[in-house]
């Protein structure tokens, strides 16, 4: 059965921890494991529309080390809705791939995509969400801390996609998930409305930083203007300088917490090279995680596809 991903709210719950399951047992298992070849013969399509260092990189490696094969396509290949329809373009591509991963500015494009392609459609990152980071970025705390739902998360800065997909994440899993945020740079408040009557996760906006890290064992954060909104780095400088993950903002938080970033990131504002590069910090676990983590995605996928 075809099925995508394109926000974490496709997956059930269990979905989602078996996924999170696989990617460690995959990364047990090292490049040459008895996966080495669960994807031989397939191929994947990677469309971009905006840079990527980690989830090109980690999506080709992935899939390589799985046996199968991508393939870059950008803008200057193909305008995606503009030489042809987004419907034509999916149902092209399905007769070629086995799976269509993209990374774009509009969700909708993404959903358009995902409803006309009859082969798995990932969402690489859009404007609203990035459910393969979280998927990752879930499997590093899993690591540092084994149980999610005890380790409380707490966010500080824009609200971007990245909240969008923790929201999400916490619809369908229980952790405490505390976003501490200005009035101007909340996240989707109907998300976060939506999330709360879910009943699964403890789910908080917080506008005080200092009382928003109390307790809080992981401390996340990522750039305040994303891709595609740069114009906007001035005025989130001025807003979100109390929300910079620093020393001291870190002394606030539960003893031994942990500091993650998504990365890019811009050293001196959303976060100081201290506790970028100082002993919590776990960003590089994070970024190889991506590699496992999406491993995991497209063996789920595929293995639903074939069933
Ligand atoms: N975190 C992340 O998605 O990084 P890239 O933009 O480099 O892919
Ligand atoms: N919120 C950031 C994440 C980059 C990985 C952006 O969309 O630019």
């Amino acid at each position: 059965m075809k099925r995508d991903l394109l926000s974490l709210r496709d997956w059930t719950k269990q979905e989602l921890l078996d996924c999170l399951s696989l990617a460690a047992e995959l990364k047990a298992a090292g490049p040459m494991g008895s996966y080495s070849k669960a994807l031989a013969g397939r191929s994947y399509a990677l469309i971009f529309h905006k840079n990527s260092l980690r989830t090109r990189v980690s999506f080709e490696v992935g899939i390589s080390q799985l046996g199968g094969s991508s393939m870059y396509l950008t803008d200057q290949d193909f305008k995606l809705g503009e030489r042809e329809s987004v419907a034509d373009t999916a149902k092209v591509l399905s007769r070629y791939v086995d799976g269509i991963l993209i990374r774009t500015y509009s969700h909708n494009l993404v959903e358009e995509l995902g409803e006309n392609a009859s082969v798995p459609v990932v969402n690489m990152l859009t404007d609203f969400c990035h459910p393969c980071q979280i998927l990752a970025d879930a499997m590093t705390i899993q690591e540092h801390f084994k149980d999610l739902s005890a380790t409380p998360i707490c966010y500080l800065g824009d609200g971007n996609n990245v909240v969008h997909s923790w929201l999400n994440f916490a619809s369908r899993v229980p952790i405490t998930f505390i976003i501490g945020t200005t009035q101007s740079t909340l996240p989707d408040m109907e998300l976060v409305e939506y999330t709360k009557k879910q009943g699964v996760s403890d789910v908080r906006v917080i506008n005080d930083p200092v009382e928003a890290v109390r307790d809080a064992k992981i401390l996340y954060t990522d750039v305040w203007a994303s891709m595609g909104e740069k114009e906007k780095a001035d005025e989130r400088r001025k807003l979100l300088m109390p929300y910079q993950i620093n020393s001291h903002i870190l002394s606030k938080a539960a003893s031994g917490a942990k500091v993650m970033h998504c990365l890019p990131a811009e050293r001196g504002w959303e976060i100081t090279s201290e506790v970028l590069d100082g002993p919590q910090s776990i960003v590089l676990d994070q970024a190889e995680n991506r590699l496992h983590a999406q491993k995991a995605i497209l063996l789920m996928l595929d293995r639903w596809f074939r069933s």
